[in-house]
């Protein structure tokens, strides 16, 4: 179980969107230091908050960024793009898995050291299309999909490490990402940033933060896919026993 209190954050894609609005969240639970990760130079008022240049799909920046930051307890991997696509051409497939997949993957590779001696949590923002690809966007979903099923693999590794791993399955947002997408209501990122730290707090490993993701959070915890992965874990823990004995 995590606070928000007292700790130390970084969220990458801090400077709008949902991004902003957790690291906001975090001030305005009594974090310690927010790191803001962004592309761009970014300035906050509170003297809390520190920016860190951070292209997640940029070996060298993360890098550079894990060596800024230091000491870590709570990781948000925020920082995500979009593209409306058919399938028709991989290089747009590969630029999805770039940043939504391998950015998640890679940062986390590089915070790793620091989350382990905090035992500290890791939150994923994933999608609601990781449960269903929108069929317009197939190859986002596809990399949410994969970035989602990362993280269950990362919980069960990293449970016996203390390290909680958290997926976020994000429905509509009121954001730049979804300017113009007119076809249902839209959620208010700060509302989304309350509902991710209360999550946390909560200790859920999947987190519904918003009113088109809620309603699928029973039947997913209730679940044959859930249940699996709870079976996994539990095979995966005795075989490494066995294997250590
Ligand atoms: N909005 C929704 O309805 C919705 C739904 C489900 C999931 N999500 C997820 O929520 C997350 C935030 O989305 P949002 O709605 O807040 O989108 P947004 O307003 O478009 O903001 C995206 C953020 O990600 C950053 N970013 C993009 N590519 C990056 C990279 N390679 N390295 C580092 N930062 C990068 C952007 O930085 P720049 O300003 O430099 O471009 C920006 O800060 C994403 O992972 C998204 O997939 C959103």
């Amino acid at each position: 179980m995590h606070t928000i209190t007292g700790k130390t954050v970084l969220v990458t894609g801090a400077n709008r969107g949902i991004g902003r609005a957790l690291l906001e969240e975090a001030l305005n639970r009594g974090a310690k230091r927010v790191y803001a990760g962004t592309r761009q130079p970014f300035d906050h008022p509170d003297e809390r908050v520190t920016a860190v240049t951070l292209d997640v799909t940029d070996a060298g920046q993360i890098e550079q960024a894990a060596k800024t930051v230091g000491e870590l307890d709570v990781l948000v991997n925020n920082a995500g793009q979009v593209t409306f696509d058919d399938l028709s051409d991989r290089a747009v497939l590969e630029k999805m898995f770039a940043v939504n997949f391998f950015g998640v993957y890679d940062t986390i590779q590089a915070f790793l050291p620091a989350l382990i001696r905090s035992q500290g949590a890791i939150i994923n923002n994933i999608s609601v299309n990781a449960f269903a690809p929108f069929p317009l966007v197939s190859s986002y979903s596809a990399a949410k999909a994969a970035a989602f099923n990362l993280s269950q693999s990362l919980r069960g590794l990293l449970a016996g490490k203390g390290i909680g791993v958290h997926a976020v399955m994000t429905g509509l947002v009121d954001t730049d990402m979804t300017k113009g997408f007119d076809v249902m209501a839209k959620a208010a990122p700060e509302h989304v940033a309350k509902n991710v730290y209360d999550g946390l707090e909560k200790g859920e490993e999947e987190i519904f933060p918003d009113a088109m993701a809620e309603p699928l959070a029973d039947s997913w915890r209730s679940g044959g896919g859930k249940n699996l992965e709870r079976q996994y874990a539990q095979m995966a823990a005795q075989i490494a026993a066995a294997q250590s004995a």
